[in-house]
């Protein structure tokens, strides 16, 4: 066992020898190549489900980058997280025209039904909340995103019925 290794928690991914061997392979496809920090990020997020703190140091190990490099695109863009989603994903816009439509509010009102903060996962493993950057939908703001579907003109005293749906 590796230095680093003695200081990764027993149920990070790479103490799991089956996604070890995918974190492996995906590293092993990508090393050398343009881009390879970028491209092997975005796989091992689809394929891992997250990035951990362990995982970005194997992987700036790995590609021979720096780990600040590899840390700062992980933090950069919201499709990465270091820690697992759930079930479900409830994404707010944060974008101007959303925000001065009540976003604000509705990850309030968010944040009571489900009993977390952003960022967090419901401790059922369900719901994850999450607020996002403009998602295009403008003209129907505000807009929330569950899952891949855009939910526009949000209101809320209607869209706990689209969480309820989805939190059960
Ligand atoms: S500002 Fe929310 S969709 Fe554009």
């Amino acid at each position: 066992m590796s230095r680093l290794e003695k200081n990764i928690p027993t149920d990070d991914p790479l103490m799991n020898a089956e996604k070890r061997a995918v974190i492996d392979r995906i590293l092993a496809d990508n090393a050398g190549k343009d881009g390879a920090v970028m491209v092997a990020l975005n796989e091992l997020q689809s394929e891992i489900g997250y990035i951990s703190e362990p995982m970005e140091v194997y992987v700036a190990k790995k590609l021979k980058a720096p780990v600040s490099a590899v840390h700062g695109v992980t933090t950069f863009y919201s499709f990465f997280t270091n820690r697992p989603r759930g079930k479900h994903t409830l994404k707010f816009c944060l974008g101007t025209a959303c925000y001065v439509g009540g976003t604000p509010q509705l990850i309030e009102k968010a944040k009571q039904l489900l009993g977390i903060d952003v960022g967090q996962t419901t401790p059922d493993g369900n719901v994850t909340l999450e607020v996002c950057r403009c998602v295009g939908a403008c003209s129907q703001a505000p807009v929330m995103v569950l899952d891949d579907e855009v939910e526009g003109r949000v209101r809320a005293n209607t869209f706990p019925e689209l969480l309820a749906a989805v939190n059960k």
